[in-house]
């Protein structure tokens, strides 16, 4: 890592890494034109430098363009390579054509990034049906995960706990968080009704019944899963179970159901959100260096 320049609003995560790195920063301009198109501008000359653009995805319909012309510019201006660090990378849920005519977002998007940049780094992507990244990107993508941190932060914030995965998928990450925590896991199985609605059942939980059960999950988008699953532990007598996400996303009423439903609520600083708890600056900083 050589250069680190961040798209607006990856500010503060962006410093942590360039310090951690040892990189020279600076933050991309970028705003909109009174017609709604974008204007970007690289803050300092990229002639043969190794670029590293930073830019997490939670919105990427509104970020894409501002980060493919940010992109395309370093590439003009003769930078020796760059790369997309995305700590949260959009589209990957989208992973499969469920009806006929559907666009597998996934693949769509990841091919869009391979275009613009010479190599991915992300955390935590959304890999379900797509068992790497590899399926999808045609450079070099890698991830890294903050599963263990979550375990960390767990161990050092709660008592006695037992990590609960919402669904099937979410094992990949409990197992992870339950091992660093050193702590029991299990996970219940999600039925998804539409994009909001969710039914949540559980297996039997009862030899834990006197544990503080920890929710966590990949992503809280709606928030639906989470509060499904922390109504299903408090309908079993468990007490409001502690929350833990890598990804905030945090749509609508979101945060404000999650907090209703559940003791504390903590996220990984991948998406800038009031629950941040867990730092990944040095994960992601530890990994740009290393390729
Ligand atoms: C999907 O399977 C993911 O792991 C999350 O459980 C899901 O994206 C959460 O979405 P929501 O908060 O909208 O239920």
């Amino acid at each position: 890592m050589s250069l680190l320049l961040a798209m607006p609003g990856n500010g503060a995560l962006g410093r942590a890494i360039a310090q951690h790195a040892g990189a020279d920063y600076a933050d991309v301009e970028a705003r909109p034109f009174p017609d709604g198109e974008s204007y970007v501008r690289l803050p300092t000359d990229v002639k043969d430098r190794d670029v590293d653009l930073l830019c997490t995805l939670a919105r990427p319909d509104a970020q894409f363009l501002s980060l493919a012309f940010a992109a395309q510019t370093a590439r003009q201006l003769g930078a020796r390579s760059i790369r997309l660090i995305a700590p949260y990378l959009a589209y990957m849920r989208q992973d499969v054509r469920f009806h006929p005519g559907e666009a597998v977002s996934a693949q769509c998007f990841a091919q869009l990034l391979s275009q613009l940049v010479d190599a991915v780094l992300t955390v935590d992507p959304h890999l379900h049906r797509i068992s790497s990244l590899t399926e999808v990107f045609s450079v070099p993508a890698r991830a890294v995960s903050a599963a263990p941190l979550m375990g960390e932060w767990i161990k050092r914030s709660v008592l006695n706990p037992v990590i609960i995965g919402p669904d099937r998928e979410s094992e990949q990450w409990a197992s992870v968080v339950a091992r660093a925590a050193e702590a029991p896991y299990a996970v219940l199985s999600k039925t998804r009704r539409d994009d909001r609605g969710v039914l949540v059942e559980a297996p039997d939980l009862s030899r834990w019944m006197g544990c503080k059960p920890v929710l966590v999950d990949d992503i809280a988008s709606t928030g639906g899963t989470v509060v499904e699953a922390a109504e299903k532990l408090t309908g079993l007598g468990f007490s409001k179970p502690v929350c833990v996400v890598v990804h905030a996303l945090c749509n609508g009423e979101a945060e404000t159901r999650i907090r209703a439903a559940t003791d504390a609520f903590v996220s990984a600083d991948t998406i800038p959100h009031p629950s941040n708890a867990i730092g990944v600056a040095h994960l992601i900083a530890d990994a740009a260096m290393a390729t």
